[in-house]
């Protein structure tokens, strides 16, 4: 059985910025703030007409594009988001059409902000299994849509975007382990509890804001920086590497206090940790493919580098892996 490897990736931002002085504005906030406890300084925000499966699909054809492929080769679509465009059906058979992917089976993976690198993990069992050759895996979100624009706790925090990558078989190395973890216990600290089969859309869920994003910062802020490190280590240990090993690590991008405290934790070079959350804001499970188009586009990964890509998010979940560039 062969290993896998990621042979094109693509990203779509919208073009539309807002920065920390447009959030003063609107909501009871300063610049200062926002930088010092994020490092955020702007994100890009869709428009009323742009869903998460528009950003997929612009992602997934430059993703098919640099892999060479056209969508018909494709055999599988999983895409991991937090904000499909609808409960059902699934974004992923929205952008198989799109696409015209009709070879494809789709389904869509929800793992919160780990949701791409949970993906990644999925495609990579696929395909050590003999039975896939062409997967594609996209992390699509707007989540400016389901943030409440009057909490300043959290609407300060995200941005909308998309990232994708084409995972095919390799007989050299590639993607070398993988982790993919929860704890379900922690699922209240992160959620949108209402429009679900719990809590059907009502005038009540509608009057108590029960649609929007409800999260408990702090004890985010605790798991992710716990997991990021125990994660970065448990998948290198796997792939016979320690932490010293690694020439890149791309964690998702949510609070760049929670990326220090997780690099200080694993003793890393500031230098060697991909950062442009000051750009995007935390796009949750885009976040992870974007700064690695990113760092790759801008010659800072190069092949043979060691890379782990690691994230966390609601659930909770956390995913991890190691790769051969
Ligand atoms: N502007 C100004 N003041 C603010 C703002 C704001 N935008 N937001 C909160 N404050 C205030 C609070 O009201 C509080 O005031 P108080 O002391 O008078 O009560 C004060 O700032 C401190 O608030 P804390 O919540 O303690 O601030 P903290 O330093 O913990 O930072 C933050 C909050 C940025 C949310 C942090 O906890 C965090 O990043 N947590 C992780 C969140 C995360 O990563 N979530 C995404 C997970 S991924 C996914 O799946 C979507």
């Amino acid at each position: 059985s062969s290993s896998s490897i990621i042979t094109g990736l693509g990203k779509k931002v919208p073009d539309n910025v807002m920065t920390n002085k447009d959030l003063e504005e609107i909501v009871d906030t300063t610049d200062e703030w926002i930088t010092q406890r994020t490092g955020i300084k702007e994100r890009r925000i869709a428009d009323e007409d742009t869903s998460s499966s528009d950003l997929a699909y612009e992602a997934s054809l430059e993703a098919l594009e640099e892999a060479d492929l056209s969508p018909e080769d494709l055999e599988m679509i999983i895409l991991a988001t937090a904000t499909p465009d609808m409960l059902f059906p699934a974004t992923a058979c929205l952008l198989q059409e799109r696409l015209g992917a009709d070879n494809a089976g789709a389904f869509d993976l929800e793992a919160g902000c780990s949701g791409f690198v949970y993906g990644l993990g999925v495609a990579d069992q696929f395909i050590r299994a003999g039975n896939y050759e062409n997967i594609l895996v996209v992390g699509a979100e707007t989540l400016s849509k389901l943030v409440d624009w009057d909490d300043r706790s959290t609407c300060v925090l995200f941005g909308d975007g998309a990232g994708a990558a084409v995972v095919q078989p390799s007989s050299e190395a590639g993607i070398l382990s993988t982790v993919m973890g929860s704890d379900g216990s922690g699922g209240d600290s992160l959620c949108v509890p209402a429009g679900g089969s719990l809590h059907p859309a009502s005038q009540k869920t509608v009057e108590n804001k029960l649609h929007y994003i409800k999260m408990e910062g702090n004890q985010v802020f605790k798991f992710a920086v716990k997991k990021m490190g125990a994660a970065s280590v448990e998948v290198l240990d796997k792939a016979g590497y320690t932490p010293a090993d690694v020439d890149f690590f791309v964690p998702h991008q949510a609070n760049t206090r929670i990326i220090d405290a997780a690099a200080k934790r694993l003793d890393l070079d500031m230098d060697s940790v991909i950062v442009n959350l000051p750009l995007y804001g935390n796009t949750s499970s885009a976040s992870v493919p974007i700064a690695l188009k990113e760092a790759v586009e801008e010659n800072r990964i190069k092949p043979g580098d060691l890379i782990v890509l690691v994230a966390f998010g609601a659930g909770l979940t956390w995913a991890s892996a190691a790769v051969r560039w």
